[in-house]
């Protein structure tokens, strides 16, 4: 059975494993990601040859990067939230690790290894949402990742939501990740916890008091407890989710949508109130069949798997 490595590329992270045909890893590596881009490319070749040499038998790599990836899978064209331009990020790492190598975008890897392994199997039509330091779009049409002409359809993060909203790392104004991410999530509780200290409590006491620096984990903690500020900035996270999967479906007809990402790790406190605003938004929503709303369910492995389930299609 060929074994191929998948790597997940993250802002915070590099993630990688071994993995067989069934998506199932055999043996993973991680490491922090350098905060000078060129240094990542090191780094990804260094967890690429650290897994190699435990299997040696490996075929090839395949790389998830939080960008846009062109065409011929080889270079990273644009990342937002980390600093690469034009990156010749396949012809690196084949260079440095010997492996022949694809590169994919990160999201279009947790898209495939639902639809191929998770939350999106027995569905020919699915779009993969992931929630995380931006938003991530995978989008599976008629049993077909959809990569679009010039390799970039499902850039969902930076659909205009907003006229002149926040700035977004993009260069542009009022992405949607701007408003339906872990950061804006983060946000809201940084906020609605300075504007309110009394309903603002319970996030304030896990952060030592202090509003400017509240993270995900402690809104997370506090909705988890039943706080209502907490559970309301999820609300505003949710229903912004919400309506640009009304448009989403508008666009796309999918038979569900498969939420992803660091935030989805919160589960149903995430799940239950973006099902409903869905709901909510979609057009026509009472007269037409209506998507399934459902969690990841490869979690955090989604990356790796499907990177790697990619790469045996070179
Ligand atoms: C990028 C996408 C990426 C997503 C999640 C967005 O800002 O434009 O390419 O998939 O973040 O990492
Ligand atoms: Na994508
Ligand atoms: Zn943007």
């Amino acid at each position: 059975m060929a074994l191929t490595i998948g790597v997940d590329v993250g802002g915070t992270k590099i993630a990688a494993g071994v993995v067989d045909e069934d998506g199932e890893i055999l043996a993973r590596t991680r490491v922090p990601t350098p905060a000078d881009p060129q240094w990542a490319v090191d780094a990804i070749a260094q967890a690429v040859r650290e897994l190699k040499d435990q299997y040696p038998d490996v075929v090839a790599a395949g790389i998830g990067a939080p960008g846009f990836v062109d065409r011929d899978r080889s270079t990273v064209i644009f990342a937002p939230n980390i600093d690469w331009e034009d990156e010749p990020l396949r012809g690196r790492v084949e260079e440095l690790t010997g492996l022949p190598a694809v590169i994919e975008n990160d999201a279009n890897c947790a898209a495939w290894a639902e639809y191929r392994f998770g939350a999106g199997s027995g569905h020919s039509d699915m779009v993969l949402i992931t929630v995380g330091t931006g938003i991530g779009g995978g989008l599976v049409l008629d049993g077909r990742l959809h990569r679009g002409r010039f390799g970039v359809a499902g850039e969902i993060g930076h659909l205009n939501m907003v006229p002149d909203g926040l700035p977004c790392g993009c260069g542009g104004r009022g992405c949607w990740e701007q408003y339906g991410s872990g950061r804006a999530l983060r946000r809201y509780g940084r906020e609605h916890a300075a504007e309110d200290q009394v309903r603002g409590r319970r996030m304030l006491e896990l952060n030592d008091g202090v509003a400017e620096t509240i993270r995900g984990i402690h809104i997370t903690q506090a909705a988890e407890e039943g706080d209502p500020l907490a559970l309301d900035c999820y609300a505003e996270l949710a229903d912004w989710l919400g309506r640009g999967m009304a448009d989403l479906a508008a666009l796309f007809d999918p038979g569900v949508f498969v939420l992803g990402g660091g935030v989805s790790d919160s589960g149903r406190l995430l799940l239950d109130p973006v099902a409903k605003a869905f709901e909510h938004y979609l057009t026509g929503g009472v007269h037409r069949p209506r998507a399934e709303v459902v969690l990841a369910s490869t979690g955090s492995a989604a990356g790796i798997a499907g990177a790697a389930d990619l790469a045996r299609t070179l």
